[in-house]
């Protein structure tokens, strides 16, 4: 039984203009567009769809103001898919939504749904090195990117309102894998006993269930980086970055988000096996990242953010 990642999300925002030109300014193709919202999706297809908080037909919110109101979880075909929903549906109330898809509520309320994937496997080709004794690039000067194209979403974060429920949820009744922990803080789960370090991240919160951010996968460091100058430059906000993760050993950059929460590209996290041994981490600041840049970098003078620092 195995899911193999993020299919798609659906944000309900208070400001539609104002969210459809952050998903605009985040670089994800716009697919369909009317009156009540719009459909982008990331390189390899991965759905993104926004509409207004007031949609009727979203489901619920797991808290006020702009949020996530469904993740569809993506099985690698019918088969997977089967087992998945066998096992989740023995002792868990599940339903047919309007779309044709099963449903069922984590136990923060978070809608979640489940499909054969419809994303396409994007190969990406990360830049090489040179380093004494090991020529990675003969010849080719590195590039340099004047905005990112996210080719997925890799992870989404929430904070649990009850994060003991919502861990043996997740790996009890999806079958995802542990991956590292804050113990009785948070955990780094993954689909899958093979894949990315966490597809999905709780964050203990004690009834407050939300949003925290959506993760936005990049070819390499250096597309974070002209990717974050990129956002900067239009205009958007950062929350802190650039940086990197000691724990999933990811590089990261996250920008505040009026679609929810924040918004995160991110690349090169550790790729785990049945061999990954998960550890317990103390949770500091120096284990949310080795190094950061809280102000972020201003997109226009390309030198650290003079705004004053919250
Ligand atoms: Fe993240």
């Amino acid at each position: 039984m195995a899911l193999n990642g993020i299919d798609a999300v659906t944000f309900g925002v208070e400001d539609l203009v104002e969210a459809r030109r952050f998903l605009t300014d985040w670089h994800l193709t716009e697919i369909a567009s009317d009156a009540a919202g719009a459909h982008y999706q990331t390189r390899d297809g991965t759905d993104v769809f926004v509409r207004a908080a007031s949609d009727p037909s979203l489901p619920p919110a797991i808290e006020p103001g702009s949020t996530i109101r469904r993740v569809v979880w993506g099985a690698a075909d019918q088969g997977e898919l089967d087992k998945t929903l066998a096992q989740l549906s023995a002792g868990w109330k599940v339903e047919t939504a309007p779309d044709g898809l099963v449903e069922c509520r984590d136990p923060d309320g978070t809608t979640l749904a489940f499909r054969v994937s419809q994303r396409r496997l994007v190969v990406a080709k990360p830049t090489g090195v040179n380093v004494p004794g090991h020529s990675g690039r003969i010849d080719e000067r590195a590039p340099f990117y004047d905005h990112a194209t996210p080719i997925k979403i890799g992870h989404v974060v929430f904070f649990a309102g009850d994060l003991a429920a919502m861990d043996t949820f997740y790996r009890e009744r999806l079958g995802f894998v542990l991956s590292d922990t804050y113990p009785g803080a948070a955990v780094f789960l993954r689909c899958s006993a093979v894949g990315v370090h966490h597809n999905l991240f709780l964050l203990s919160r004690p009834g407050k269930p939300g949003l925290n951010h959506v993760a936005y996968t990049v070819g390499d460091i250096h597309e974070v980086f002209g990717g974050g100058l990129d956002v900067s430059r239009k205009g958007w906000k950062t929350e802190i970055g650039p940086g990197r993760h000691p724990i999933s050993s990811a590089y990261f950059w996250y920008f505040q988000n009026p679609c929810g929460g924040l918004a995160e590209y991110y690349t090169d996290e550790d790729h785990c096996t049945e061999a990954w041994q998960p550890r317990d981490f103390e949770r500091s600041p120096e284990m949310f990242a080795e190094w950061a840049v809280a102000g972020g970098i201003d997109g226009k003078t390309r030198r650290q953010s003079r705004e004053p620092l919250r």
